[in-house]
Protein backbone atom coordinates (compact mmCIF):
# COMPACT_ATOMS: atom_id res chain seq x y z
CA UNK A 1 0.00 0.00 0.00
CA UNK A 2 1.25 3.53 -0.69
CA UNK A 3 0.32 6.27 1.42
CA UNK A 4 -0.24 10.01 -0.90
CA UNK A 5 1.01 12.08 2.47
CA UNK A 6 1.07 16.18 2.10
CA UNK A 7 3.42 18.81 4.30
CA UNK A 8 2.64 21.71 5.17
CA UNK A 9 5.15 23.40 6.02
CA UNK A 10 7.84 21.87 4.12
CA UNK A 11 10.46 24.52 3.89
CA UNK A 12 11.51 24.66 7.62
CA UNK A 13 13.88 22.01 9.48
CA UNK A 14 11.30 19.60 10.56
CA UNK A 15 9.55 20.12 7.22
CA UNK A 16 13.03 19.25 5.20
CA UNK A 17 13.73 16.23 7.61
CA UNK A 18 10.36 14.40 7.19
CA UNK A 19 11.03 15.24 3.77
CA UNK A 20 14.93 13.34 3.96
CA UNK A 21 13.09 10.32 5.81
CA UNK A 22 10.35 9.79 3.44
CA UNK A 23 12.34 10.11 0.08
CA UNK A 24 13.64 6.67 1.43
CA UNK A 25 10.27 5.40 3.06
CA UNK A 26 8.84 2.22 1.27
CA UNK A 27 4.99 3.24 1.43
CA UNK A 28 5.58 6.66 0.46
CA UNK A 29 4.44 8.57 -2.28
CA UNK A 30 4.87 12.25 -1.87
CA UNK A 31 2.49 14.62 -3.18
CA UNK A 32 1.65 17.88 -1.93
CA UNK A 33 4.33 20.28 0.15
CA UNK A 34 3.77 23.88 1.19
CA UNK A 35 5.78 26.73 1.21
CA UNK A 36 3.82 30.16 1.25
CA UNK A 37 7.61 32.10 0.74
CA UNK A 38 9.04 29.34 -2.09
CA UNK A 39 5.88 28.44 -3.35
CA UNK A 40 6.77 27.77 -7.30
CA UNK A 41 10.15 26.95 -6.31
CA UNK A 42 11.98 23.15 -6.44
CA UNK A 43 12.76 21.95 -2.52
CA UNK A 44 16.49 22.29 -3.27
CA UNK A 45 15.63 26.29 -2.86
CA UNK A 46 15.64 25.90 0.64
CA UNK A 47 16.76 22.02 1.31
CA UNK A 48 19.82 21.67 -0.78
CA UNK A 49 20.51 18.41 1.15
CA UNK A 50 17.68 16.93 -0.85
CA UNK A 51 19.62 17.11 -4.74
CA UNK A 52 18.31 14.69 -6.64
CA UNK A 53 15.50 13.48 -4.46
CA UNK A 54 11.62 14.55 -5.39
CA UNK A 55 12.64 15.58 -8.86
CA UNK A 56 10.17 17.96 -10.41
CA UNK A 57 8.23 18.21 -7.38
CA UNK A 58 8.02 21.85 -6.07
CA UNK A 59 6.09 23.20 -3.01
CA UNK A 60 2.88 24.79 -3.65
CA UNK A 61 0.46 27.65 -1.83
CA UNK A 62 -1.69 26.14 1.61
CA UNK A 63 -4.19 25.21 -0.46
CA UNK A 64 -7.05 22.89 1.54
CA UNK A 65 -8.62 22.15 -1.25
CA UNK A 66 -5.31 20.55 -3.67
CA UNK A 67 -4.59 18.84 -0.03
CA UNK A 68 -7.48 17.24 0.21
CA UNK A 69 -7.38 15.92 -3.23
CA UNK A 70 -4.24 14.90 -3.02
CA UNK A 71 -3.23 13.17 -0.08
CA UNK A 72 -4.14 10.64 2.47
CA UNK A 73 -2.52 11.59 5.30
CA UNK A 74 -1.02 15.40 6.18
CA UNK A 75 1.94 16.24 8.20
CA UNK A 76 1.65 19.79 9.59
CA UNK A 77 5.09 21.47 10.67
CA UNK A 78 3.59 24.90 11.11
CA UNK A 79 4.04 27.20 14.33
CA UNK A 80 1.11 26.89 16.73
CA UNK A 81 -1.69 28.64 16.54
CA UNK A 82 -1.38 28.09 12.66
CA UNK A 83 -2.26 23.78 12.78
CA UNK A 84 -5.60 25.07 15.23
CA UNK A 85 -6.73 26.20 12.38
CA UNK A 86 -6.12 24.19 9.34
CA UNK A 87 -5.71 20.69 10.64
CA UNK A 88 -9.50 21.16 11.78
CA UNK A 89 -10.79 21.67 8.07
CA UNK A 90 -8.17 18.28 6.43
CA UNK A 91 -9.99 16.24 9.80
CA UNK A 92 -13.22 17.19 8.52
CA UNK A 93 -12.73 16.05 5.16
CA UNK A 94 -11.49 12.37 6.08
CA UNK A 95 -7.90 13.20 6.09
CA UNK A 96 -5.40 11.72 9.05
CA UNK A 97 -3.14 13.88 10.27
CA UNK A 98 0.19 14.16 12.10
CA UNK A 99 0.62 17.63 13.89
CA UNK A 100 4.10 18.48 15.09
CA UNK A 101 3.38 22.05 16.66
CA UNK A 102 1.83 22.15 19.67
CA UNK A 103 -1.82 22.77 19.17
CA UNK A 104 -3.07 19.39 20.20
CA UNK A 105 -0.99 18.22 22.67
CA UNK A 106 -3.22 19.33 25.76
CA UNK A 107 -6.08 17.67 26.39
CA UNK A 108 -8.22 20.02 28.20
CA UNK A 109 -9.68 23.84 26.41
CA UNK A 110 -8.55 25.43 30.16
CA UNK A 111 -4.64 24.26 30.05
CA UNK A 112 -4.26 25.20 26.16
CA UNK A 113 -5.94 28.70 27.15
CA UNK A 114 -3.83 28.88 30.05
CA UNK A 115 -0.19 27.56 28.51
CA UNK A 116 -0.90 29.10 25.00
CA UNK A 117 -2.49 32.37 25.82
CA UNK A 118 -5.06 32.21 23.70
CA UNK A 119 -8.65 30.04 22.85
CA UNK A 120 -8.65 27.05 21.13
CA UNK A 121 -10.70 27.43 17.59
CA UNK A 122 -11.23 23.37 18.00
CA UNK A 123 -11.26 22.52 21.53
CA UNK A 124 -13.47 19.39 21.20
CA UNK A 125 -10.96 17.52 19.10
CA UNK A 126 -8.04 18.18 21.70
CA UNK A 127 -9.60 15.29 23.93
CA UNK A 128 -9.60 12.85 20.43
CA UNK A 129 -6.06 13.53 19.84
CA UNK A 130 -3.80 10.78 20.85
CA UNK A 131 -0.22 12.24 22.22
CA UNK A 132 2.27 10.74 19.61
CA UNK A 133 4.68 9.14 21.84
CA UNK A 134 4.38 5.56 20.63
CA UNK A 135 6.38 4.14 24.24
CA UNK A 136 3.06 4.89 25.43
CA UNK A 137 0.40 5.20 23.18
CA UNK A 138 1.15 3.00 20.63
CA UNK A 139 -2.55 1.26 20.77
CA UNK A 140 -3.95 4.20 20.63
CA UNK A 141 -1.69 5.56 17.82
CA UNK A 142 -2.68 2.61 15.37
CA UNK A 143 -6.59 3.81 15.22
CA UNK A 144 -6.45 7.85 15.87
CA UNK A 145 -7.42 10.28 12.88
CA UNK A 146 -5.00 13.13 14.94
CA UNK A 147 -1.69 12.30 16.16
CA UNK A 148 -0.54 15.55 17.86
CA UNK A 149 3.61 14.70 18.01
CA UNK A 150 5.11 15.94 21.62
CA UNK A 151 8.11 18.54 21.55
CA UNK A 152 11.48 17.58 21.84
CA UNK A 153 12.47 18.45 25.31
CA UNK A 154 8.89 16.99 26.64
CA UNK A 155 10.04 13.88 24.56
CA UNK A 156 13.48 13.32 26.11
CA UNK A 157 11.72 14.17 29.92
CA UNK A 158 9.20 11.88 29.09
CA UNK A 159 11.36 8.88 27.77
CA UNK A 160 14.04 9.63 31.00
CA UNK A 161 11.12 9.13 33.54
CA UNK A 162 8.30 7.33 32.27
CA UNK A 163 9.45 3.76 33.43
CA UNK A 164 10.32 5.52 37.33
CA UNK A 165 6.96 6.92 37.11
CA UNK A 166 5.04 3.89 36.20
CA UNK A 167 7.16 1.58 38.56
CA UNK A 168 6.28 4.03 41.46
CA UNK A 169 9.85 4.12 42.14
CA UNK A 170 10.31 7.91 42.96
CA UNK A 171 8.95 10.94 44.70
CA UNK A 172 6.32 12.99 42.35
CA UNK A 173 6.75 15.81 44.67
CA UNK A 174 10.59 16.41 43.53
CA UNK A 175 10.87 15.80 40.27
CA UNK A 176 13.88 18.43 38.63
CA UNK A 177 14.55 18.13 34.88
CA UNK A 178 16.98 20.13 32.59
CA UNK A 179 17.25 19.59 29.06
CA UNK A 180 20.04 20.98 27.13
CA UNK A 181 18.97 21.63 23.56
CA UNK A 182 21.05 22.25 19.75
CA UNK A 183 19.95 25.37 18.01
CA UNK A 184 17.84 23.61 15.33
CA UNK A 185 14.85 23.29 17.91
CA UNK A 186 14.00 27.24 17.49
CA UNK A 187 13.24 26.90 13.59
CA UNK A 188 15.11 28.06 10.41
CA UNK A 189 14.24 32.00 10.61
CA UNK A 190 16.85 33.54 12.78
CA UNK A 191 15.99 35.93 15.51
CA UNK A 192 17.73 38.51 17.80
CA UNK A 193 18.69 35.03 20.18
CA UNK A 194 18.89 32.76 17.54
CA UNK A 195 21.03 33.59 14.69
CA UNK A 196 24.54 32.25 14.97
CA UNK A 197 26.65 35.28 16.50
CA UNK A 198 24.37 35.12 19.38
CA UNK A 199 23.15 31.35 19.15
CA UNK A 200 26.93 29.79 18.96
CA UNK A 201 28.91 28.43 22.04
CA UNK A 202 26.19 29.39 24.16
CA UNK A 203 25.06 27.51 27.69
CA UNK A 204 21.85 29.43 27.80
CA UNK A 205 19.35 28.43 30.28
CA UNK A 206 15.87 29.96 28.63
CA UNK A 207 11.89 29.84 29.63
CA UNK A 208 13.75 29.27 32.83
CA UNK A 209 10.09 29.68 34.62
CA UNK A 210 6.90 27.90 32.83
CA UNK A 211 8.65 26.70 29.53
CA UNK A 212 5.23 25.48 27.99
CA UNK A 213 6.81 21.95 27.60
CA UNK A 214 6.30 21.41 31.04
CA UNK A 215 2.15 21.84 30.76
CA UNK A 216 2.88 18.08 28.55
CA UNK A 217 5.19 16.59 30.63
CA UNK A 218 3.24 17.07 33.58
CA UNK A 219 0.02 15.96 31.74
CA UNK A 220 1.34 12.60 31.06
CA UNK A 221 3.09 12.06 34.01
CA UNK A 222 -0.09 13.11 35.94
CA UNK A 223 -2.17 10.34 33.72
CA UNK A 224 1.12 8.10 34.49
CA UNK A 225 0.81 8.30 38.06
CA UNK A 226 -2.50 8.79 38.40
CA UNK A 227 -1.92 11.82 40.66
CA UNK A 228 -1.21 14.93 39.84
CA UNK A 229 2.79 15.37 38.93
CA UNK A 230 4.43 18.72 39.47
CA UNK A 231 7.72 19.27 37.14
CA UNK A 232 10.48 21.72 37.58
CA UNK A 233 12.02 21.80 33.78
CA UNK A 234 14.19 23.93 32.46
CA UNK A 235 15.64 24.35 29.05
CA UNK A 236 19.91 24.98 28.07
CA UNK A 237 20.18 26.46 24.96
CA UNK A 238 23.62 25.00 23.55
CA UNK A 239 25.91 25.64 20.87
CA UNK A 240 24.88 22.31 18.97
CA UNK A 241 23.03 22.36 15.91
CA UNK A 242 21.09 19.12 17.16
CA UNK A 243 20.39 16.90 19.70
CA UNK A 244 18.67 17.07 23.47
CA UNK A 245 19.50 15.50 26.90
CA UNK A 246 17.32 15.33 29.55
CA UNK A 247 18.43 15.19 32.95
CA UNK A 248 15.57 14.21 35.64
CA UNK A 249 16.85 14.41 38.75
CA UNK A 250 14.75 12.26 41.24
CA UNK A 251 14.75 11.27 44.92
CA UNK A 252 13.40 7.52 45.79
CA UNK A 253 10.85 6.66 47.71
CA UNK A 254 12.54 3.51 49.02
CA UNK A 255 16.36 4.48 49.87
CA UNK A 256 17.77 1.20 49.55
CA UNK A 257 16.79 0.97 45.46
CA UNK A 258 19.81 0.39 43.81
CA UNK A 259 21.46 0.71 40.30
CA UNK A 260 20.34 -2.90 39.85
CA UNK A 261 16.97 -1.95 40.81
CA UNK A 262 16.64 0.98 38.40
CA UNK A 263 18.60 -0.92 35.82
CA UNK A 264 15.94 -4.10 35.53
CA UNK A 265 12.52 -1.07 35.58
CA UNK A 266 14.18 0.37 32.91
CA UNK A 267 15.32 -2.72 30.55
CA UNK A 268 12.48 -4.51 31.17
CA UNK A 269 10.39 -1.79 30.06
CA UNK A 270 11.87 -0.73 27.09
CA UNK A 271 13.21 -3.86 25.57
CA UNK A 272 10.90 -4.16 22.80
CA UNK A 273 10.96 -0.74 22.03
CA UNK A 274 12.42 -0.31 18.51
CA UNK A 275 13.78 3.11 19.06
CA UNK A 276 15.28 3.42 22.85
CA UNK A 277 18.94 1.93 23.72
CA UNK A 278 20.32 1.67 27.54
CA UNK A 279 23.47 3.01 28.38
CA UNK A 280 24.90 1.11 30.69
CA UNK A 281 28.77 0.73 31.41
CA UNK A 282 31.97 1.98 30.10
CA UNK A 283 33.65 3.95 27.94
CA UNK A 284 30.51 5.63 26.53
CA UNK A 285 29.08 5.43 30.37
CA UNK A 286 25.89 8.04 29.99
CA UNK A 287 23.25 8.75 27.08
CA UNK A 288 24.82 11.55 24.65
CA UNK A 289 22.85 13.17 22.18
CA UNK A 290 26.31 13.33 19.84
CA UNK A 291 25.43 9.02 19.26
CA UNK A 292 22.10 9.81 18.13
CA UNK A 293 22.19 12.21 15.94
CA UNK A 294 20.57 11.67 12.21
CA UNK A 295 18.34 8.98 14.05
CA UNK A 296 15.68 8.20 15.27
CA UNK A 297 16.69 6.44 18.84
CA UNK A 298 16.34 7.82 22.40
CA UNK A 299 19.78 6.59 24.50
CA UNK A 300 18.40 6.40 27.85
CA UNK A 301 20.48 5.82 31.22
CA UNK A 302 20.85 6.97 34.99
CA UNK A 303 23.10 7.49 37.65
CA UNK A 304 22.56 6.37 40.92
CA UNK A 305 23.76 7.65 44.35
CA UNK A 306 22.85 5.74 46.47
CA UNK A 307 24.19 7.48 49.58
CA UNK A 308 21.32 10.33 48.99
CA UNK A 309 18.84 8.49 47.69
CA UNK A 310 18.47 9.95 44.14
CA UNK A 311 19.60 9.39 40.53
CA UNK A 312 19.93 11.52 37.52
CA UNK A 313 18.08 9.59 34.90
CA UNK A 314 19.30 10.35 31.42
CA UNK A 315 17.49 10.37 27.91
CA UNK A 316 19.69 11.57 24.95
CA UNK A 317 17.57 12.53 21.31
CA UNK A 318 18.11 14.17 18.08
CA UNK A 319 15.49 16.93 18.28
CA UNK A 320 14.66 16.75 14.67
CA UNK A 321 14.24 12.86 14.82
CA UNK A 322 13.01 11.41 17.95
CA UNK A 323 11.90 14.97 19.03
CA UNK A 324 10.18 15.90 15.80
CA UNK A 325 10.26 14.27 12.39
CA UNK A 326 11.59 10.70 13.39
CA UNK A 327 8.82 10.26 16.30
CA UNK A 328 6.14 11.88 13.36
CA UNK A 329 7.03 8.68 11.38
CA UNK A 330 7.51 6.15 13.94
CA UNK A 331 3.77 7.65 14.44
CA UNK A 332 2.55 7.48 10.93
CA UNK A 333 4.04 4.09 10.30
CA UNK A 334 2.10 2.72 13.46
CA UNK A 335 -1.76 4.54 12.10
CA UNK A 336 -0.62 2.60 8.82
CA UNK A 337 0.08 -0.80 9.84
CA UNK A 338 3.73 -0.68 8.62
CA UNK A 339 6.75 -1.75 9.87
CA UNK A 340 7.76 1.24 12.89
CA UNK A 341 11.49 1.03 11.51
CA UNK A 342 10.13 2.19 7.86
CA UNK A 343 12.49 4.92 6.41
CA UNK A 344 13.95 5.03 9.96
CA UNK A 345 15.68 1.65 10.41
CA UNK A 346 19.70 3.65 10.47
CA UNK A 347 22.16 3.89 12.76
CA UNK A 348 22.99 7.50 14.03
CA UNK A 349 25.98 9.18 12.38
CA UNK A 350 29.55 9.04 13.95
CA UNK A 351 31.46 11.45 14.20
CA UNK A 352 28.49 14.06 14.01
N1 LIG B 1 12.67 22.30 15.45
C1 LIG B 1 12.44 21.36 16.34
O1 LIG B 1 13.39 20.76 16.92
C2 LIG B 1 11.03 20.97 16.69
C3 LIG B 1 10.84 19.81 17.47
C4 LIG B 1 9.53 19.44 17.80
C5 LIG B 1 8.46 20.20 17.36
N2 LIG B 1 8.67 21.32 16.62
C6 LIG B 1 7.50 22.08 16.20
O2 LIG B 1 7.26 21.80 14.82
C7 LIG B 1 6.74 22.96 14.16
C8 LIG B 1 7.68 23.31 13.00
O3 LIG B 1 8.98 23.54 13.54
P1 LIG B 1 10.21 23.91 12.60
O4 LIG B 1 11.40 23.89 13.49
O5 LIG B 1 10.17 23.09 11.36
O6 LIG B 1 9.83 25.42 12.24
P2 LIG B 1 10.40 26.32 11.02
O7 LIG B 1 11.75 25.80 10.63
O8 LIG B 1 10.26 27.71 11.45
O9 LIG B 1 9.38 26.00 9.83
C9 LIG B 1 8.04 26.45 9.89
C10 LIG B 1 7.30 26.04 8.63
O10 LIG B 1 5.93 26.45 8.74
C11 LIG B 1 5.57 27.23 7.60
N3 LIG B 1 4.64 28.26 8.08
C12 LIG B 1 4.92 29.25 8.99
N4 LIG B 1 3.82 30.00 9.22
C13 LIG B 1 2.83 29.48 8.45
C14 LIG B 1 1.47 29.82 8.25
N5 LIG B 1 0.90 30.85 8.88
N6 LIG B 1 0.75 29.07 7.37
C15 LIG B 1 1.31 28.03 6.70
N7 LIG B 1 2.61 27.66 6.87
C16 LIG B 1 3.35 28.38 7.72
C17 LIG B 1 6.87 27.77 7.05
O11 LIG B 1 6.81 27.93 5.64
P3 LIG B 1 6.30 29.27 4.92
O12 LIG B 1 6.42 30.40 5.93
O13 LIG B 1 7.18 29.44 3.72
O14 LIG B 1 4.89 28.99 4.53
C18 LIG B 1 7.84 26.63 7.36
O15 LIG B 1 7.80 25.66 6.33
C19 LIG B 1 6.67 24.07 15.23
O16 LIG B 1 5.38 24.12 15.77
C20 LIG B 1 7.66 23.59 16.29
O17 LIG B 1 7.36 24.07 17.58
C21 LIG B 1 9.94 21.71 16.26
Amino acid sequence: MVVRVGLVGGSGYTGGELLRILAVHPNVEVTYVTSREYAGKPFTAIHPHLRGFYKGLKFSEVNVEALVEKCDTVFVNTPHGVSSTLTPQFLDRGLRVLDLSADFRLRKPADYEKWYETKHPRPELLDKAVYGLPEIYREFIKTASLVACPGCNSTAALIALVPAVEQGLIDLERIVVDVKVGSSEAGIKPSLGTHHPERANVMRPYEAEGHRHVAEVEQELSLLAKKPVKVALVPHAVGAVRGALATAHVWFLNEETDENNVWKVYASRYAKEPFIRIVHGAPFRYPDPKYVVGSNFADVGFAVEKRIGRAALFAAIDNLMKGAAGQAVQCFNIMHGFDERDGLNYPPLRPA
